[in-house]
C-alpha cells in the first residue's frame, strides 16, 4: 500500500522467518533460558491422588537436604488476591483457585508444595523427600462418571432456530448418532516455565512462556494488587503453546509470589508430566448429533448437543457447536453445550477450541447423513453449505467454501473414487477416500502499535503481541516494509513484552488480523511525521507540501522527480527518528467473519497386518489474503499433522478407578512422528477480505486442524466399512474382521 509500487509485493511473499537465524544460532532466549544473578530454582511437589485432602505434609527431612532454601505449601505461602476468571476484563486466569489456597486436592498432579533450592537438581531431589499424607476420596474419573456424580451444568454459546425436533420427526431420512472425543494434551516443545524477579522498587519482571503478555500482566496486577505499569511480562520467544499458554496458570503465580517472599529471582519449569495435569488440556466430549434430510437431500433438521468435562475448580465450556450454527443452511437447528465436573485440572483452549472436536462430530455426521440420503459426500455439502450466516442473520464478509471444496476435490482426484466400501485396493492395502469441511471464526481485537523510522535508514516496530513460532515477527516486518518501502532486513520487530503498546493474545487466529492494521497505521503516522520534517523549515522538501510527496523504497519522492531517503531527510532535519503510534478497533459486526476450507484425505488400511496410515491430504483453505505464503502454508501443514494426531493417536488416559492419568509422558502419549506424516498439499485461495481489515487477512493458525479428524474417519469408513465414532481411531477398533468389497 505504498504510494508507488513497482516491485513484487511484499504482502503475500514467502519471506523466511526473520527470527529464524537467532533461533538456529541459539541466541533466542526462551523463558527458562533467562538466568538472572542469584536465581533460585523451584520444583513442585504434586499430588498423587485425584481427589481428597492433604492431611499431613512433612518437610523437615527435605529442608535439611543440600541447597534447600525454603519449602512452600498451604501452611506457608504468601497471601494473594483473586482475579475474576474473565477474558472480557483482560485478566483471565484458568484456575480461579489460588496456589496452595487450601488443603483440598481436586486433581492428580496439583501443586501441593513448592521447594526452592540453589539448583534445579537440589530442588528436585528435595521435592522427592517431601512426605505428603492424604485422605483419599473416590474420584470422578471420566465424563461418564461425571454424569453419574454431578449431572450436567449449562454451558454457554447455545443457539436455536425453528423447531428442530418437529422437523426431525417429520423427515424422511434421519440419523441419530453420538460421538466421543478424549482428553488431548498440548505438547509444545518448550515446556511451561517462569522466571520472576522483583526489583528494588518492588516492581515485578517475569519471563514466562506466555501467549498473552498483556493478559498475564493484568492478571498478575490483580493477584499482587499492584498497578499493571509495575509489572512487565517478557515472552520474546515461545516454543509454541497451542492454547496452553494463553492464560495464567498456578505455577507462574507461585513463582512470582515466592520470588517476592525470598527477595531473589526464582525459576520454575513445569515438568512434562505435570504439563498433562496443571496447564490445561482439551476436555473429553460427548456429542449427540441428530440430522434429517428431505427427499432432495436437503438438511431439514440439525441438533448438536455437546457435553464436555470440566474441573471442580472452574467451568470451561468446549463450544463444540460453534461452527454447526452457521456452516450449513438449515431452518430448524439447535446447538447446546453443557459441562460435567471431573477430578482433572481445568481444561483450556487447544488449537481451534470447540471447532476441533465439534467438527469431528459434525463432519462425520454429515458424511453419515449423505450416505443415508444416498448422495455423494462432496455433492451433499455443496448442496447444503449456507450462503449466509443463518445463526446471526448476517452475510458472510467473504466465503469461498464452494470453490475450496471443488478445487481440493479436483486436486485430490475425488472423481476417481469408487464409493463402494473397501473397493479400492492397491496390493495388500485398501485405499479409503474421505473429506470434510473446515471452518473457523475470524476475530480482530483492539490493538496498539508503534513504528519508528530511524536516521540510519532502519525501522523499528513494537507491539505487545507475541510470536509463538507462527511467523508474527516476520509479517509485522512485511507490513512495515509494505507501508514504508524499507526492506525487511532493515526492520527490527519487537514483540513479547507487556511494556510495548497493548497487543492481542497469540490465539484464536487473531494476531494477524488484529496486529497488522495497527502496525500499518503506526507506520503511516510515522511517515506523516517524516513528511512534516521534510517540508518544514530547512527540510529537504521545504518548498513542497506533504501531499506532493509519495513513498517508495524507504524514500520520499516528489512529483518533480526529486528523491530523498528517509535517512537523508532525518539527517538534514537533525531528527533521530520519525515516530508513529496507532490504535485500531475491533472488527465491526456488519458481517459474519469466518474462514472456510475443505480437507480431502486418503487412508491406507492393510487388513493383513492391521496397519492404518494417512497417506495423502489435500487441503484448500480460504482465510482471506495470505500475508506470507511460507508461514501460512506451514501453519496449515502443522495443523494437518496435529489433526492426524487427533484422528489416529492422541488421548490422555485416566485410570477409571482413581482418576489418575496413566500416559502423561512422551513415551505413552502418542503424537505423530515423521513416519506418520502424509503427503500434504495445501491450496491457499487468497481472496482478500477487505470488509474485515485493510489487508483482507483473517488469520490461519487454527482452521487447518478443524475437520481433519472427521475426514480421516470418513476415509476409514470408506476403506473398512467401520464408522468409528470415538477418537482416536486406533487399530483395535478396526481389527475384528476383514472388510469385504461390496457393490455400491
Ligand atoms: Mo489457540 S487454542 O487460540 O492458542
Amino acid at each position: 500500500m505504498s504510494d508507488t509500487d513497482t516491485k513484487e509485493p511484499i504482502i503475500g511473499a514467502g519471506v523466511p522467518r526473520i527470527d529464524g537465524p537467532d533461533k538456529l544460532a541459539g541466541r533466542a532466549n526462551y523463558a527458562a533460558d533467562n538466568l538472572p544473578a542469584n536465581m533460585a530454582y523451584g520444583y513442585g511437589v504434586f499430588s498423587t491422588i485425584a481427589k481428597g485432602k492433604v492431611t499431613r505434609l512433612k518437610v523437615d527431612e527435605a529442608k535439611q537436604m543440600p541447597g534447600v532454601i525454603d519449602i512452600f505449601h498451604h501452611g506457608h505461602f504468601p497471601s494473594l488476591y483473586r482475579t475474576p476468571s474473565s477474558f472480557v476484563q483482560g485478566n483471565k486466569v484458568e484456575e480461579t483457585r489460588l496456589p496452595f489456597e487450601d488443603e483440598r486436592v481436586y486433581y492428580e498432579g496439583q501443586f501441593v508444595a513448592l521447594v526452592v533450592a540453589d539448583s534445579f537438581e537440589n530442588a528436585r531431589a528435595a521435592a522427592r523427600h517431601v512426605e505428603v499424607e492424604y485422605a483419599t476420596e473416590s474420584a470422578v474419573a471420566n465424563l461418564a462418571q461425571g454424569l453419574e456424580d454431578n449431572g450436567t451444568q449449562a454451558g454457554g454459546g447455545n443457539h436455536s432456530r425453528g423447531d428442530a425436533a418437529s422437523a426431525f420427526d417429520a423427515a424422511g431420512t434421519t440419523i441419530d448418532v453420538t460421538y466421543h472425543t478424549p482428553v488431548e494434551t498440548h505438547n509444545p516443545m518448550e515446556m511451561h516455565a517462569s522466571v520472576a524477579y522483583w526489583d528494588a522498587q518492588g516492581d515485578l519482571n517475569i519471563y514466562d512462556a506466555s501467549q498473552g503478555v498483556v493478559v498475564e500482566r493484568n492478571a498478575l496486577s490483580k493477584i499482587f494488587a499492584i498497578a499493571p505499569e509495575r509489572i512487565t511480562v517478557h515472552a520474546p520467544y515461545i516454543g509454541s503453546g497451542f492454547g496452553s499458554k494463553l492464560w495464567t496458570w498456578p505455577h507462574a503465580i507461585a513463582t512470582a509470589a515466592v520470588s517476592r517472599e525470598l527477595g531473589r529471582p526464582v525459576q520454575l519449569v513445569v515438568p512434562r508430566q505435570q504439563m498433562f495435569t496443571t496447564t490445561g488440556h482439551r476436555p473429553e466430549t460427548r456429542q449427540r448429533m441428530r440430522l434429517a434430510t428431505d427427499d432432495n437431500g436437503k438438511l431439514v433438521s440439525l441438533r448438536h448437543e455437546a457435553i464436555n468435562t470440566t474441573s471442580f475448580t472452574d467451568q470451561y465450556v468446549e463450544t463444540c457447536g460453534s461452527v454447526t450454527k452457521s456452516l450449513y443452511s438449515c431452518p430448524d437447528l439447535t446447538v447446546s453445550h453443557a459441562t460435567t465436573k471431573v477430578n482433572r485440572g481445568t481444561p483450556t483452549s487447544m488449537r481451534a477450541p470447540g471447532a476441533a472436536p465439534g467438527l469431528f462430530a459434525l463432519e462425520s455426521a454429515i458424511d453419515e447423513m449423505a450416505l443415508a440420503a444416498g448422495v455423494d459426500p462432496v455433492q451433499f455439502r455443496l448442496d447444503n453449505y449456507a450462503e449466509r450466516d443463518e445463526s446471526q442473520d448476517l452475510d458472510f464478509s467473504s466465503n469461498h467454501i464452494v470453490e475450496a471444496t471443488q478445487q481440493a476435490a479436483e486436486r485430490f482426484g475425488w472423481h476417481d473414487r469408487n464409493p463402494a466400501i473397501g473397493s479400492m485396493r492397491e496390493g495388500r492395502e485398501i485405499v479409503g477416500y474421505g473429506m470434510a469441511a473446515c471452518n473457523w471464526e475470524a476475530l480482530k481485537r483492539p490493538c496498539d502499535a508503534r513504528v519508528s523510522l530511524r536516521a540510519d535508514g532502519t525501522a523499528f516496530a513494537s507491539c505487545a503481541t507475541q510470536d509463538i513460532g507462527t511467523g508474527t515477527y516476520t509479517i509485522v516486518a512485511q507490513a512495515v516494509s509494505d507501508v514504508t518501502g524499507i526492506p525487511v532486513d532493515r526492520i527490527t520487530v519487537k514483540l513479547g513484552d507487556s511494556s510495548y503498546p497493548d497487543g492481542p493474545i497469540s490465539g484464536g487466529s487473531w494476531a494477524t488480523a488484529t496486529t497488522l492494521p495497527a502496525i500499518a497505521g503506526a507506520a503511516r503516522n510515522a511517515l506523516d511525521e517524516l513528511k512534516r520534517y521534510a517540508t518544514e523549515g530547512n527540510g529537504m522538501f521545504a518548498e513542497a507540501s506533504a501531499d506532493d510527496l509519495s513513498v517508495a523504497d524507504g524514500a520520499l519522492h516528489h512529483a518533480d522527480g526529486k528523491r530523498a531517503s528517509f535517512a537523508e531527510i532525518l539527517d538534514a532535519a537533525r531528527y533521530g527518528s520519525a515516530d508513529g503510534e496507532a490504535h485500531t478497533e475491533a472488527a465491526d459486526s456488519k458481517y459474519s467473519y469466518r474462514s472456510f476450507g475443505a480437507h480431502f484425505v486418503e487412508v491406507r488400511w492393510d487388513p493383513g497386518i492391521s496397519h492404518l496410515r494417512v497417506s495423502r491430504v489435500v487441503s484448500a483453505i480460504d482465510v482471506g489474503k495470505v500475508i506470507n505464503e511460507t508461514t501460512a502454508r506451514n501453519q496449515v501443514e502443522g495443523a494437518v499433522v496435529m489433526g492426524v494426531g487427533m484422528g489416529l493417536f492422541e488421548a490422555t488416559e485416566y485410570d477409571e478407578r482413581n482418576g489418575r492419568p496413566v500416559n502423561n509422558d512422551y513415551a505413552e502419549y502418542v503424537v505423530p512422528v515423521h513416519a506418520d506424516q502424509p503427503e500434504i498439499d495445501v491450496i491457499l485461495l487468497d481472496y482478500p477480505d477487505l470488509a474485515f481489515n485493510e489487508y483482507g487477512a483473517r488469520g490461519i493458525g487454527e482452521i487447518g486442524i478443524t475437520g481433519l479428524a472427521a475426514a480421516i474417519g470418513n476415509a476409514v469408513h470408506h476403506a473398512t466399512g467401520k464408522r468409528i465414532r470415538e477418537l482416536p481411531i486406533t487399530l483395535d477398533k478396526l481389527m475384528d474382521d476383514v472388510p469385504q468389497a461390496q457393490s455400491a
